[in-house]
């Protein structure tokens, strides 16, 4: 519990053991401003569907990342969200006590820093809150509860959040070419909320909120709220994602570049920190059941276009991302299918 940064970050200065090493250092930062990710307006989809679905493919394909506005959840949820969450990390730590855990497998916990505390070289200047949504009846039982609107706010978030997802894989779907519903079923039953607190740091140059890393699920669904801090890696460089007033984040995570077999990319990103005030975000991460098998669609598959990955079930698949520490091309190495085997006979 007190290793958590916003029970300590306002009497020290930076701890040596929160400095990244130089090649992974954010350096100085400036507010992005020029070039970033696309922002597509779904509310279009009802009178254009094949642009909409155009555009979210392109963004998709380009970058891995993409905004979206106009995309039917509600103003008043998206503030009652980030109120509530922002809420709970203020509480004092006695309130949030019964929730600290170290232990990966508790279903909903706080903890710090990255995958494992105890084991990571340095350490990142974020408290995280994390929980399942699925099944909801069962796991909301074991939500904060505290503040006491905390159940009933993220419920509407994590269903409308889950609605937007689909909607939005839906469009892909119909995209890529795939038949009708293809995640709708196993493939996106699951759906985890983490709620990332970067408190105000001394030296935002010399450390990182959150490493590179892409998602290890299908699809994220990201409430950044207004301050900046999510980077982007394209082409050699980092790019922000500027903060848009009601927008949500929408990332592809390798799952997702998996099924598509690499028509899709799960881009990297990281977050850095800024010292003038705590940046809050919620992301709801949609993935199929521990137990699914993920593979190449087989109807994006031929002679021509083998399938690059083997089939695995994704519980194999957390481990080893887990095992390797976010580390991109490492994680997705043993799924990868040599060359040879991958042609269909
Ligand atoms: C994540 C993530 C970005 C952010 O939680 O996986 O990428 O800006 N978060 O908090
Ligand atoms: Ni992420």
């Amino acid at each position: 519990m007190e290793r958590l940064v916003s029970n300590w970050y306002n009497h020290r200065p930076l701890p040596e053991s929160y400095i990244c090493p130089p090649e992974t250092r954010p350096g100085k930062l400036s507010i992005p401003s020029g070039d970033t990710i696309p922002v597509v307006s779904l509310g279009e989809a009802l009178i254009n569907r094949s642009n909409t679905i155009l555009n979210v493919l392109r963004a998709s394909q380009e970058f891995g990342f993409f905004q979206v506005v106009n995309h039917g959840v509600s103003e008043k949820v998206l503030n009652d969200t980030m109120n509530v969450v922002e809420e709970f990390f203020k509480m004092p730590m006695e309130e949030k006590a019964s929730l600290y855990s170290e232990d990966p497998n508790k279903v909903c916990r706080l903890y710090t820093s990255n995958i494992n505390y105890g084991t990571e070289k340095y350490h990142f200047w974020r408290d995280i809150l994390k929980h399942h949504c699925h099944p909801l009846d069962d796991c909301i039982k074991l939500w904060p509860q505290k503040p006491t609107r905390y159940r009933d706010v993220i419920r509407t978030f994590s269903v409308e959040g889950k609605k937007l997802g689909l909607t939005i894989l839906e469009l892909l779907t119909e995209g890529l070419g795939l038949e009708s519903g293809y995640f709708k079923k196993d493939l996106s039953e699951a759906m985890l909320l983490v709620a990332n607190h970067y408190p105000p740091c001394p030296d935002p140059s010399l450390t990182l909120g959150l490493p590179k890393h892409c998602d290890p699920n299908l699809i994220t669904i990201l409430l950044q709220g207004h301050t900046f801090g999510l980077q982007v890696f394209k082409d050699g460089q980092w790019i922000g994602v500027q903060p848009l007033p009601n927008a949500l984040v929408v990332n592809i995570g390798h799952q997702l570049r998996i099924v598509s077999n690499n028509k899709l990319k799960s881009a990297e990103h990281r977050a850095v920190t800024n010292s003038k005030v705590a940046r809050t975000t919620v992301g709801l991460f949609i993935s199929s059941s521990e137990d699914s098998i993920i593979e190449p669609a087989k109807s994006l598959t031929n002679a021509a276009q083998p399938p690059l990955y083997r089939a695995f079930r994704y519980k194999e698949f957390l481990s080893y991302y887990f095992s390797m520490m976010g580390d991109t091309e490492l994680a997705l190495q043993p799924f990868k299918l040599p060359f040879n085997q991958s042609v269909i006979s």
